[in-house]
């Protein structure tokens, strides 16, 4: 973030005026961390003759991904203190690292924190992740990851927000603010890194890495404005994707990374490229080699270069050759120095290990996954589950503990987390919990366990080792091992619930119609046992909403919400003419969807005026609606009141209906309360193809309700 009373700039300037051209490329180069005694040893040499500024804490592209690498701080100090006292101008190092959902305590994956509409929660889980990580030394962290995605094949749809651009700006301003802290230079704070610019989660056929074709109306609809958030909070920096937008790589595109990004959307912090992203601009056949790479990329906009030593290999001769201007490679270093003193890293450069109480992250884990796990079924009200009847658990996610954490669980440790089954015998007793003893899926141990129980409990999914980075899937149901076991349970007559512990929505047609209850619990982090087995228990009223689409079938994707509208206004494929001729393409379970034990009822839209006009709308009058909702059922619960909007005739196609705006609220039995949001400027308008706003009169539908396919509308007028 900005840091309006510290200006920087003498300071800057005093230092750039005596780095050596070489000293200069040597800050834009991002260093991979030693692997082992020799590489530190060569790294410490590199560093006194200023060959790089920044440190990603990882030795894999995909760190997190993996087997958790732990940050050696002392290495760090012993690096920071080479730079500071042998190094070039005592300039310090900046250390970065893909913080994404936790570092020690693991938070439910981004796409189920957004399932939660909590966006305090969201705030607090990134305050507290900042605190364990600034702690062992990483002063920036590679997120929020922005990537709004329609398809659930694509692995890392569990970075994002989902397929909705309002909450991917809550995600954004909500995880900005928490990482922050107000204020960067704080040693418990993170600089932040919005990512990845643009358009990423469009990867055709959800394959990682792949091209994506993007028209610039969907662009600066639907996949900028979380980034515009991200940039208004005050995000530090931006990491640019590694996919073309119709054949024009971002990571070499001056058109996104200067004229979109910088002078369109105003971003003024730093860019840093993705992990050997301008060594790609080759492979995707740009360049021809890795020199071409750094003119391009640079001059596309690029200041920091992750890991591949492009730009430190080819700078000088490019600036030489007058390929790259000085001035380019003179801003670049501003942007990185300007980093550094926002961190407060000349001043206070080693990180003082501080111990750190994680009660408190521990206990907002499990507030979190308790609030972003979605019940989907519930026939008979089978769940809660009653307390004298013996369950039978079953299925690959009894014990499981690693999958819960998800993927990039940095360093996250498995045994410290609770499985189900452990969960589940706290919470019941063993006399009333019948399991077998390992991942047994379907045996004569099965028979046994489905014999001797009154209600069957299936812990069932994927696992995290296909979701995330370059862990795409081109088949999102059960596996037939799973489906079989759901069949065998079902076949014995007795209610089943599935507990779902996945990193994506899965395609449930064929299965969640043999099961009672679903509840779909995510990767959700440290907690998600414990979160699970209060929900199943009934000590806690589940309250998480879809922030995806699940659809029926693979076949089906992609199926989202805010598609434009047709010829028969049908609504997510409900107009059979106009689906497919061998199934019904209706969305197995919408957007903003999600049940609750307890019922809500919601009163008909009422808005304070029918009509206003465009002018007081662009002088910032709004029009207030409301709705009045009360819980009608047997337990105090929390609900997400959602707000959607549709512009009935527009110059442009626009979408069958926008969330505009959310507001979760808490509603004891019997209690009723009125809920009030205000739509104007930013609600009614949207962006044409060049990037400019525009308001339209006309008629409008404002609808608030408990999910996407709300009927519950009033109708205004723009005039
Ligand atoms: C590649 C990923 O795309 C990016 O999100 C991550 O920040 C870098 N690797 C660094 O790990």
């Amino acid at each position: 973030m900005t840091n309006p009373e510290k200006n920087f700039d003498a300071k800057i300037e005093d230092i750039l005026s005596k780095l050596t051209l070489k000293e200069k490329i040597g800050q834009l180069n991002m260093q991979v961390s030693p692997r082992n005694d020799q590489a530190l040893a060569d790294i410490m040499d590199q560093l006194r003759r200023g060959e790089f500024g920044s440190m990603i804490l990882a030795n894999s592209d995909t760190a997190g991904n993996d087997a958790p690498e732990s940050v050696n701080t002392a290495m760090c100090n012993k690096v920071q203190k080479i730079a500071v006292e042998e190094g070039p101008h005592g300039i310090p190092i900046i250390y970065g690292r893909d913080i994404i959902h936790g570092y020690r305590t693991i938070f439910p994956i981004p796409l189920a924190a957004s399932a939660s509409f909590n966006d305090e929660l969201v705030e607090k889980a990134a305050r507290y992740s900042a605190i364990e990580a600034s702690a062992v030394g990483v002063h920036w962290t590679f997120s929020p990851m922005l990537d709004m995605c329609h398809d659930p094949r694509y692995g890392r749809i569990i970075e994002g927000p989902g397929e909705d651009p309002v909450v991917g700006r809550h995600m954004a301003k909500s995880m900005i603010k928490g990482y922050q802290n107000g204020d960067v230079s704080k040693e418990d704070s993170l600089l932040t890194c919005a990512k990845h610019f643009v358009g990423y989660g469009a990867s055709e056929g959800g394959r990682d890495y792949y091209r994506t074709e993007i028209a610039p109306y969907t662009l600066y609809n639907y996949y900028i404005p979380a980034f515009r958030e991200a940039v208004n909070a005050g995000v530090d920096t931006v990491m640019p994707s590694f996919n073309d937008i119709s054949g024009e790589p971002v990571s070499g595109s001056k058109h996104y990374l200067t004229d979109v990004l910088r002078k369109d959307l105003g971003f003024e912090g730093l860019l840093v490229s993705d992990w050997a992203a301008v060594h790609y601009l080759a492979d995707q056949g740009i360049t021809a080699n890795d020199k071409e790479s750094t003119e391009v990329g640079i001059n596309a906009g690029m200041e920091i270069d992750m890991c591949d030593n492009c730009f430190i290999n080819n700078l000088e001769e490019l600036i030489n050759e007058g390929k790259v201007s000085m001035e380019t490679l003179d801003n670049a270093v501003r942007s990185v120095l300007r980093l550094k003193f926002k961190k407060n890293l000349f001043e206070n450069p080693y990180c003082k290990m501080p111990q750190v109480d994680r009660t408190e992250h521990l206990k907002c884990a499990k507030e979190l996954a308790s609030e972003c796990m979605v019940l989907l079924k519930n026939e008979g009200n089978v769940l809660p589950l009653p307390k004298d009847k013996r369950i039978g658990l079953l299925g690959p996610f009894v014990h499981e503990k690693r999958a819960l954490l998800g993927s990039w669980c940095s360093n996250g440790k498995e045994a410290e987390t609770p499985s189900l089954c452990e969960k589940m015998l706290e919470k019941f007793g063993a006399d009333k919990i019948i399991t077998e003893n390992n991942h047994t899926e379907i045996d004569d141990v099965a028979s046994a366990v489905i014999f001797h129980s009154d209600i069957l409990v299936l812990a069932l999914g994927e696992s995290h080792r296909v979701t995330g980075e370059r862990r795409s899937l081109s088949d999102i149901t059960l596996t037939p091992s799973q489906k079989a076991l759901v069949k065998k349970a079902k076949a014995s007559g007795k209610k089943v619930v599935g507990v779902f512990f996945c990193g994506r929505p899965l395609a449930l047609e064929g299965i969640a119609e043999y099961l009672d209850a679903v509840l779909y619990a995510w990767h959700a982090g440290s907690e998600t046992a414990s979160a699970a087995a209060d929900i199943l228990y009934g000590d806690i009223v589940p309250s998480g909403k879809t922030v995806i689409t699940f659809p029926r079938q693979v076949g089906h994707i992609p199926m989202y919400y805010n598609a434009t509208k047709n010829r028969f206004n049908c609504y997510y494929g409900s107009y059979a003419d106009f689906s497919y001729e061998d199934s019904t393409a209706t969305p197995y379970y919408p957007f903003g969807y999600g049940l609750s034990y307890t019922t809500f009822e919601y009163s008909p839209v009422k808005t304070d005026v029918s009509e206003i006009s465009l002018e007081d709308v662009q002088k910032g009058k709004k029009i207030t609606c409301s709705v009045t909702v009360t819980n009608t059922g047997d337990y105090d619960g929390k609900e997400t009141v959602q707000l959607y909007l549709r512009d009935v005739v527009g110059k442009m196609m626009r979408p069958y209906r926008e969330l505009k705006d959310y507001n979760k609220i808490f509603l004891k039995k019997g209690e009723s309360k009125t809920v009030e949001f205000t739509i104007g400027y930013d609600e009614l308008g949207y962006y044409l193809a060049d990037g400019s706003y525009i308001l339209e009169k006309g008629d409008f539908e404002v609808l608030i309700g408990e999910n996407s396919l709300t009927k519950n509308l009033a109708k205004i007028k723009v005039i």
